[in-house]
């Protein structure tokens, strides 16, 4: 990895944009090492996709599908994509055509991805971002798979990772190329500088999202951020983004880490909450 120490202008950019792109921040032998365990990872589930296969038989919402994703928090579980698996549980695609993502865990529980996670470089660029006691809350590899990887709506991370005073950072890595045609993410320039508008959360047995201004993302405002794998998009927990489906033959693998800072209240109905015996570590 390249050493992290940011320049006056990437300061400015994060400042004033909300987000960072650096690229060159993995080693290609770092998305080389990724992708493999992704790979493995993948097979494991394509021998055995256990409790998933049940639970992801019906495209109907069920109250099995959202204990599945709410109990997450703390594990590696698969996620797939709508019409993966058919009513007896049968995959009806190749499973890397057929997984949405994997998550929230990885960086606490698989290794390779916390080896990953956890590096001085890692630790530096935060730091840089104003963290003073970070905490690894969250870790996905997302696959957008071609022609199946579906648009992921103009959302802020901060409505899903909801801290008093705001502190959520996604760090996304592209181990692939992303672009227009196979889904890329796109960002609002500076929309970072607005409140979050929307707050999912935990109420009674399920969720629900609390609407603060019901005002839509202008569209039309949005950047594409067009990277080549290797590539660290920092981000703030307030940025505006979005990307759309993949409507290439090539597939668009990426691994996100989300940041909060200790020093912030995590408010006990946010969706993911870990149990006692795998308490939030930061970098060490
Ligand atoms: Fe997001």
């Amino acid at each position: 990895m390249s050493v992290p120490s940011l320049t006056a202008d990437q300061q400015a950019g994060w400042r004033d944009d909300g987000y960072l792109v650096m690229p060159d921040f993995v080693e290609p032998s770092q998305v080389e090492a990724l992708t493999a365990r992704v790979g493995e990872m993948v097979a494991d589930l394509a021998r055995s996709p256990g409790e998933a296969a049940t639970i992801f038989s019906t495209t109907q919402k069920s109250h099995a599908q959202d204990r599945y994703f709410l109990d997450s928090g703390d594990k590696v579980r698969a996620f797939f994509e709508e019409g993966a698996f058919d009513d007896d549980g049968r995959l009806l695609v190749p499973m890397d055509r057929a997984l949405n993502k994997l998550g929230h865990a990885m960086h606490d529980l698989d290794p390779v991805f916390d080896r990953f996670s956890r590096t001085p470089q890692m630790a530096a660029l935060a730091a840089d971002l104003g963290f003073v006691d970070p905490l690894l809350v969250q870790s996905m590899v997302i696959f957008k798979p071609p022609h199946i990887g579906g648009e992921v709506v103009c959302h802020c991370d901060h409505a899903f990772l909801w801290t008093e005073p705001q502190t959520v950072t996604g760090f996304w890595f592209a181990l692939q190329d992303a672009t227009v045609e196979n889904g890329c993410m796109w960002a609002i320039p500076g929309g970072q500088a607005g409140p979050a508008r929307t707050r999912f959360r935990l109420e009674d047995a399920g969720t629900t999202t609390d609407v603060f201004d019901p005002t839509p993302y202008d569209m039309d405002l949005l950047v594409p951020l067009e990277v080549q794998a290797g590539t660290l998009i920092a981000f703030s927990g307030l940025l505006p983004h979005w990307s759309p489906p993949n409507t290439s033959d090539r597939a668009r693998l990426a691994y996100t880490l989300h940041i909060i800072d200790a020093a912030a209240d995590y408010p006990a109905d946010n969706w993911l909450q870990r149990g006692a015996d795998l308490p939030l570590r930061g970098f060490v």
